[in-house]
């Protein structure tokens, strides 16, 4: 009897408390990983890259609140929101525990793009017109210890809504979303000052097209082959390339993917000679991506090298597999009182992160904050041909 309490007692210790703003594929994928990966033991475990990060699982998040404004998810359990339209991910798990998280209504801000209205009622945001509620009163009600924030492209004022919501909370974020939070040095302050972490900003999907296009850069100039030119067309079919049809919404995503692959050169393109960002939404893709690369370059003696290469995906899934692991650095930053931008997750697990690396020295430097071992850095001043210049920006 007595084994059994310290036992429930221990794996209650486990749980990181997560909250979601933004219950669209993305959420779905996570909210369907966490279960899909409870029991799994060996090779089951593949489509993971760290099965236990600090001793925690997948299993070990739990999710405590869940906001967004479409009238078929506010006010419906989370398990059944992340399934509702216009949500068209894969659903590779659809036995989920019943929670008693109910989505709550989330204010809508710039959350929704005009443009939603004249497309059909499965493909597009319809916004559930509710007085919204105190986010930060949410999250404190909520025990919440860290917010996912999946809003739309383009939403600049709902997600800095949001980040204000952890700040007041003192609650950490994992910003998914091309809104410069974590590597704005405002707003990086903003959190060190709360006393909570932040890992930001816009997801890096795990095998997608900026992993992908950064490996090739990095490829070319490793061998000594001169890149002259790129591009990076995308297509999909789901509500974040519908969302970014409306080219305003588009600066900071085309500014995020741009310098995650520029960042990988050892000298920049010019602007003319780079072309990377969404390029149409096709419906029946639903939420598989299509990526196209094109790369020209000169190798020994000039000789002109060309490369094309296209890589189909789940997109929703594969950001998940990246948050899933976000979600439980961020738990061990908390247990360390690490507060501010997490320099190494951010590098290795986010396109815009505070300090870009290349991705095997990420990779290396995140290993290292997850063991809790010193790693030196590269020195600001070794970085300086690849530091980001984002127009606008301090
Ligand atoms: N591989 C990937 O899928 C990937 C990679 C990198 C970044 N991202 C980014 O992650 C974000 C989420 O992607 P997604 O595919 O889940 O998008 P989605 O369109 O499926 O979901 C967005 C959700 O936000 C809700 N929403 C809109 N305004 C809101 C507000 N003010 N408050 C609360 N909720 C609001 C919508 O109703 C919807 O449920 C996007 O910005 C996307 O670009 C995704």
């Amino acid at each position: 009897m007595e084994i059994e309490i310290v036992g429930a007692s221990k794996s209650m210790q486990k749980d990181i408390k997560v909250a979601i703003a933004g219950v669209g594929n993305c959420a779905s994928a996570l909210v369907q990983g966490v279960e899909y990966y409870r029991d799994r033991h060996g090779v089951a475990l593949e489509g993971i890259m760290r099965h236990s990060i600090g001793g925690y699982k997948c299993s070990d998040v739990e999710f405590v609140a869940a906001f967004d404004i479409d009238r078929r998810k506010v006010g419906r359990p989370l398990e059944e929101a992340i399934f509702a339209k216009p949500n068209c991910t894969r659903i590779f798990q659809s036995a989920l525990p019943v929670s008693n998280v109910v989505v709550q209504a989330g204010p809508v801000l710039d959350g929704v793009a005009e443009h939603m209205a004249d497309y059909p009622d499965d493909a597009a945001f319809r916004s559930a017109d509710l007085e919204p509620t105190d986010v930060a009163a949410a999250l404190r009600a909520s025990g919440a210890e860290v917010l996912v924030c999946y809003m739309p492209v383009g939403s600049e004022r709902a997600v800095k809504h949001y980040a204000q919501a952890c700040l007041d909370a003192r609650v950490a974020m994992i910003n998914c979303v091309p809104v410069f939070l974590a590597s704005d040095h405002t707003w990086a302050q903003k959190f060190r000052d709360a006393g909570v972490p932040i890992i930001g900003d816009d997801i890096k999907s795990q095998v997608g097209a900026t992993i992908v296009h950064r490996a090739l850069a990095r490829l070319f100039a490793d061998r000594g082959v001169g890149l002259d030119r790129t591009y990076q067309l995308n297509t999909g079919g789901n509500t974040d390339f519908l969302n970014m049809l409306e080219r305003s919404r588009l600066k900071s995503k085309k500014i995020s993917k741009t310098e995650s692959v520029q960042s990988q050169l050892d000298e920049r393109l010019d602007a003319r000679n780079i072309h990377i960002g969404p390029s149409d939404y096709v419906p029946w893709q639903q939420d598989n991506k299509i990526c196209f690369i094109r790369m020209e370059g000169r190798g020994f003696g000039d000789a002109p090298i060309e490369l094309e290469m296209r890589l189909s995906v789940e997109d929703s899934p594969n950001s998940a597999g990246v948050v899933i692991d976000a979600i439980r650095c961020v738990k061990l930053a908390l247990e360390r009182g690490e507060a501010g931008p997490l320099v190494a997750p951010s590098a290795y697990y986010m396109k815009s992160p505070p300090r870009q690396f290349r991705d095997s020295v990420a990779l290396e430097a995140c290993n290292a904050f997850i063991d809790g071992r010193n790693f030196d850095l590269p020195a600001e001043a070794a970085l300086d041909a690849n530091v980001i210049v984002r127009p606008g920006r301090t």
